[in-house]
């Protein structure tokens, strides 16, 4: 047996026993004649004890431990007498009779500690390492605790969970596929999914009722803190059932993981706010609710008197941040560098405090009236101590972006963001289709088989971009955690849904062809959504990237540097699948 116990689980009541421990060496003290090592496995750590006088010669052993061998010790549990109250097994030592070196190892390029001296380069190259840390290690706990709890309640309502294929065709989600080439069919490509939503939609057809997969999705993207090329989607796919029923089951799953996981009591039901309502007040379809600051129009204050930015622009909106007045002229200088960042794009921001006597005093002061000023205050129900801050902008849903930018970074100077706070929001009634001026046609929002609103239908043809969709996706803390909808189970209202997207009929017929054709065959009314895990895990564990709750992520550019993928393939590999590489500089 290489181990009795744990470096995680003794305590003062196993003073006395004889076990044996096996686990790396996390570091090494030399006091006067006795050797003490931190001993340390996924559990914990542990403190073996060797003394010079008791035996010479494995004291000299010990003191040659490297960091991060791995080894395997003897010896008797006894009450420390200098305790370290900030670990579990701080009360207790292990006084070392004998020990195995079970693999010597070489110095690792950075140190295996809370606050490692390691860039993120370097802990990526060698993530196996980066991965023994406390910090990196709890996420993955935490990510499997999550997975498990999300099994556990899907399988009480009645979920089965069914694996779909990964080498398969383009399933449009808005982003570029990854293609795999198949040598047997010479010149033609697998798609790696998007994410299984044709297959979920077909197994309803199938009448497995009620789906869910922890599954493997895959977007040719550009990355960001919140992104990666893979990443785990909780798909869920559910037949008859409406709009409110899906919602119902996914709040109850986000109701159910915050109280197991993190102990905390979600009030239900969420709130709701439609996609318009959310991008007029909060310029996001993701919009940050644990603090206030919605937006305020003030076009019919603020316009027509002589202040030409104003007057020419086509949205006036602002912000009030409470107790703010105190911020410096310099502060506002930054905020103003801030909005004017290429990143944001204002070209310039006005802001107003409001005075301990009531009064506002504004950086546009020589342009209005005190009465003026005080319609505004009253607009944003203001108080004497706080602050106003005003964008303007030829583009109301620009201005309305630049905003919200400017509502983020103020609330993160004022300490508003704090992750231990949840607010869970459904957004709702998006539109179903958005138009692209670059390409001139419409693109739809979530993807081609969302539902439009039935109320909706007489818009398609008349005024497309106004048909609002049975879309809906659960934001928590202005993260996107998951999205979903109603689909179109008639096949006549999908035709009518590619003619609309710009599709052929050919090509409706050669990408989705299976499905429609299903469709023809009994397709039950269905919807579902999909959580994103990665997205989760990161919420609940506070961390800044969904990297850090990825076993091996891959970085910024999309390369794993660990693997070094991807990476170039030997000509004979692409003479068997018939492909010529042709880099352009
Ligand atoms: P959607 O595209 O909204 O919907 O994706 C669902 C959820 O997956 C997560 N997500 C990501 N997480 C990390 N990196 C990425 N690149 C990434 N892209 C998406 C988000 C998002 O809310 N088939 C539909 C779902 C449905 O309609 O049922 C879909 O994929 O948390």
């Amino acid at each position: 047996m290489y181990r009795t116990r744990t470096c995680g689980n003794l305590r003062l009541a196993d003073e006395g026993l004889v076990v044996t421990l096996a686990g790396w060496v996390q570091r090494t003290r030399k006091m006067g004649g006795m050797t003490f090592v931190d001993l340390r496995d996924r559990y914990g750590i542990t403190q073996l004890v060797f003394n010079q006088e008791v035996d010479a010669d494995l004291c000299e052993k010990a003191n040659k431990l490297g960091r991060e061998y791995v080894i395997q010790v003897t010896g008797t549990v006894r009450e420390r007498s200098s305790k370290n109250k900030n670990i579990p097994t701080g009360d207790i030592e292990l006084i070392v009779s004998e020990m195995n070196i079970l693999n010597a190892a070489v110095t690792p390029p950075f140190t295996i500690e809370d606050e490692t001296d390691g860039g993120d380069d370097l802990r990526m190259k060698y993530r196996y390492l980066d991965l023994r840390r406390n910090a990196v290690r709890k996420n993955l706990e935490l990510r499997h605790r999550m997975a498990f709890e999300v099994r556990n309640y899907l399988d009480k309502q009645g979920f089965l969970e069914v694996e779909t294929p990964v080498l398969v065709n383009s399933t449009p989600e808005g982003a570029r596929d990854f293609v795999v080439p198949s040598r047997m069919n010479p010149g033609q490509f697998y798609a790696l999914p998007q994410s299984p939503q044709t297959l979920k939609q077909l197994l309803m057809v199938s009448g497995f009722d009620r789906y869910f997969q922890i599954v493997k999705c895959f977007r040719d993207e550009d990355l960001r803190a919140d992104r990666q090329p893979e990443f785990t989607q909780i798909d869920c796919e559910m037949s008859f059932v409406e709009q409110e029923d899906v919602l119902n089951i996914f709040e109850g799953m986000a109701k159910h993981l915050f109280n197991v996981i993190r102990g905390v009591e979600i009030k239900e039901p969420f709130q709701r706010m439609t996609w318009h309502d959310a991008m007029k007040y909060y310029g996001s379809d993701k919009p940050d609710l644990r603090f206030g600051m919605k937006f305020v129009e003030l076009m019919d204050i603020m316009k027509g008197h002589g202040f030409s930015v104003f007057d020419d622009a086509a949205y006036i909106g602002g912000i009030c941040a409470e107790g703010a007045a105190t911020y410096t002229r310099k502060q506002l200088d930054a905020l103003t560098e801030f909005v004017k960042r290429p990143q944001v794009g204002a070209k310039g921001m006005v802001y107003a405090r409001v005075e301990a006597d009531g009064n506002v005093k504004s950086s546009v002061d020589k342009f209005y009236t005190q009465e003026t000023l005080q319609q505004m205050k009253d607009a944003f129900g203001a108080k004497p101590g706080d602050l106003i801050l005003i964008l303007s902008g030829d583009n109301a849903m620009k201005t309305r972006k630049q905003l919200c930018e400017l509502r983020l970074e103020v609330a993160s100077q004022l300490g508003l963001r704090d992750k231990n706070k949840f607010a869970c929001l459904w957004v709702v009634d998006f539109p179903l289709f958005e138009w692209s001026e670059e390409d001139q046609r419409f693109y739809a929002m979530h993807h081609p088989f969302t539902s439009p609103k039935p109320e909706d239908i007489p818009l398609l043809d008349s005024d497309t971009g106004a048909v609002r969709a049975n879309a809906y996706d659960m934001v928590i803390n202005g993260v996107e955690v998951g999205g979903g909808s109603i689909r179109i189970h008639d096949s006549k209202l999908q035709d009518k849904m590619f003619q609309l997207l710009g599709f052929t009929e050919e090509r409706a017929q050669s990408q989705f062809g299976f499905l429609m054709n299903a469709f023809k065959y009994g397709a039950p009314p269905h919807g579902g959504l999909a959580y994103g895990l990665d997205r989760w895990v990161s919420l609940f564990a506070g961390l800044d990237s969904i990297r850090d709750c990825i076993a091996f992520p891959k970085n910024n550019s999309g390369r794993d540097v660990m693997l070094d993928a991807p990476s170039v393939i030997d000509d004979s590999q692409l003479d068997e699948l018939c492909l010529k590489v042709d880099v352009k500089e």
